[in-house]
């Protein structure tokens, strides 16, 4: 089968990790297991964005401004010690500090220069820090970033420009013929309105700045920060430094998705796919730009003190319970809201009680009325399921899996098997467990993605036949 890539975006180390970044991240890891398991070869790459000015910044303000090399490598330590917590499934954490990404941003830097997309301007405008971009008037609210609510700040300088432009046909064209390049199709319009009505050639250099890659040839301006994090994507997997790897996982054949959340929609479906062109390289399959959430209805923020640490949330409810919430709870590629009280709901009803109590009520009958452990682990799920991972309808599929919960349960109430035990209806007693033990098999194989230490635990307890702990005890709420 062919190969399969997945991404994060690559964060800021400013600050620790939200539950906003979990949830990418955890949206990712859901992916990544799911086509290891069907058999594909997988490469799942996150990691860190470290050669912006806010981590700088955030050194400075943390009193290690004479240190801001150890400062942000701590902080990559926080970043990756919290997805290993959160048993993230990663096959890459990227540093792009690390020397195999400097060597790949300088040889990008040359193809796209080889093609006369590079050339030097004098650039006065609009910066917005929190966006590490430049910004036009018009994307202005009242004169302030939409997304920061700061003023951007007027820079004048001299530095390198990419000619974005030139691409303006070639991207509208291909977001046209390939309808699930920008997705959800709800982002299509947003993308090529940008392309058609705001994108100007953008610079690609700062000259103030003394932290980031040095622009090669010219020590004297440094890659803006976005050019040098894109290429994250490739030089993760070896573009630059091992072409053989590289081809392998990055080619027309192969499947590439960037999941991003959609504020950072406008870098991933117009300026990368624009620089792999220029760079002559083939474009990732799919960017996948999901929405975001609000906090019990309000925006997550620092001010507001409402940042969710998702390792509280991990130890207090466990990784599973997070994992489960967050991805079933809020529509795929649609806005949400994360809420404490649902998630304690959702607990109770969905994973105490459905689950938890089915496997708790199959084990206990199979046990008394003498049905077999299950053999073998089944690897067969619905269509549906398969259809809806394949296309990142993560809420569809958990709602299958909980479609058969429900029904089996619902089997039981319907041929109640300890009235047949009564009746002395051995063999179709034994087939009814048989047939529950089996879609417990099918549901743990298919939850094993969104839930890998549920699904291991409900396996365990089917091949013994031992009942064990509960999957999910009760709390008192
Ligand atoms: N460093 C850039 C990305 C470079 S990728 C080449 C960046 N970093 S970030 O640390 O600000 O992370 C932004 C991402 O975090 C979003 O795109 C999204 O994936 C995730 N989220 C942060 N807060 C979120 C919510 N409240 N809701 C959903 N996702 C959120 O941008």
């Amino acid at each position: 089968m062919n190969p399969f890539f997945i991404s994060t975006p690559i964060y800021y180390v400013n600050g620790k990790p939200s539950i906003g970044h979990a949830y990418t991240t955890i949206a990712a890891d859901v992916l990544a297991r799911y086509q290891r398991r069907v058999g594909r070869d997988v490469f799942f790459l996150t990691g860190t964005d470290e050669n912006s000015q806010k981590n700088v910044e955030a050194a400075e303000a943390a009193g290690r401004g004479n240190d801001i090399d150890g400062y942000i490598s701590d902080m990559a330590a926080v970043w990756k010690q919290t997805w290993d917590d959160l048993h993230i499934s990663y096959d890459r954490f990227i540093r792009t500090t690390e020397p195999d990404h400097l060597a790949a941003v300088e040889a990008f830097w040359h193809r796209v220069q080889a093609s006369g997309d590079i050339y030097k301007g004098a650039y006065e405008g609009l910066y917005c820090k929190g966006c590490e971009a430049f910004v036009t008037e018009a994307e202005l609210a009242n004169g302030l970033c939409p997304i920061h609510k700061t003023a951007p700040e007027t820079i004048k300088e001299s530095n390198y420009f990419f000619k974005l432009t030139r691409y303006k046909d070639a991207l509208l064209a291909h977001i046209k013929s390939h309808p699930e390049f920008v997705s959800p199709a709800a982002r299509r319009n947003e993308v090529t309105s940008y392309i058609e009505k705001f994108m100007t050639d953008v610079s690609i250099s700062r000259s103030t700045m003394n932290w980031g890659i040095p622009v090669p040839g010219d020590e004297s301006q440094r890659i803006y920060v976005w050019f040098d994090a894109l290429i994250n994507y490739i030089s993760g997997i070896g573009f630059g430094t091992d072409e053989a790897a590289f081809a392998r996982r990055w080619n027309q054949d192969a499947t590439m998705i960037n999941l991003v959340g959609k504020d950072i929609i406008k870098f991933h479906c117009a300026i990368w796919p624009a620089m792999l062109l220029s760079a002559g390289l083939p474009l990732p399959t799919r960017v996948f730009a999901h929405g975001f959430f609000t906090v019990d209805g309000d925006k997550m923020s620092k001010s507001l003190g409402n940042v969710i640490d998702p390792l509280e949330i991990a130890h207090e409810w466990g990784e599973d319970v997070l994992r489960y919430y967050l991805l079933r709870d809020i529509r795929f590629g649609e806005d949400g809201d994360f809420s404490h009280e649902r998630l304690a709901q959702r607990y109770a009803s969905d994973l105490a009680n459905d689950l938890g109590n089915l496997t708790h009520r199959v084990l206990t009958m199979a046990d008394k009325y003498g049905a077999p452990p299950l053999k073998r682990a089944p690897s067969d799920a619905t269509a549906t399921y398969h259809a809806a991972m394949e296309s990142l309808a993560l809420h569809e599929a958990l709602e299958e899996i909980w479609r058969m919960v429900r029904e089996a349960n619902q089997r039981i109430e319907q041929e109640k098997p300890w009235e047949m035990a009564k009746a002395g209806k051995q063999d179709g007693l034994t087939a009814l467990l048989e047939g529950l033990l089996r879609d417990l098999g099918v549901i743990a194989y298919m939850l094993e993605p969104f839930m890998p230490e549920t699904s291991s635990a409900l396996t365990q307890k089917l091949s013994t036949g031992k009942k064990g702990d509960p999957l999910f005890p009760r709390r008192d709420l």
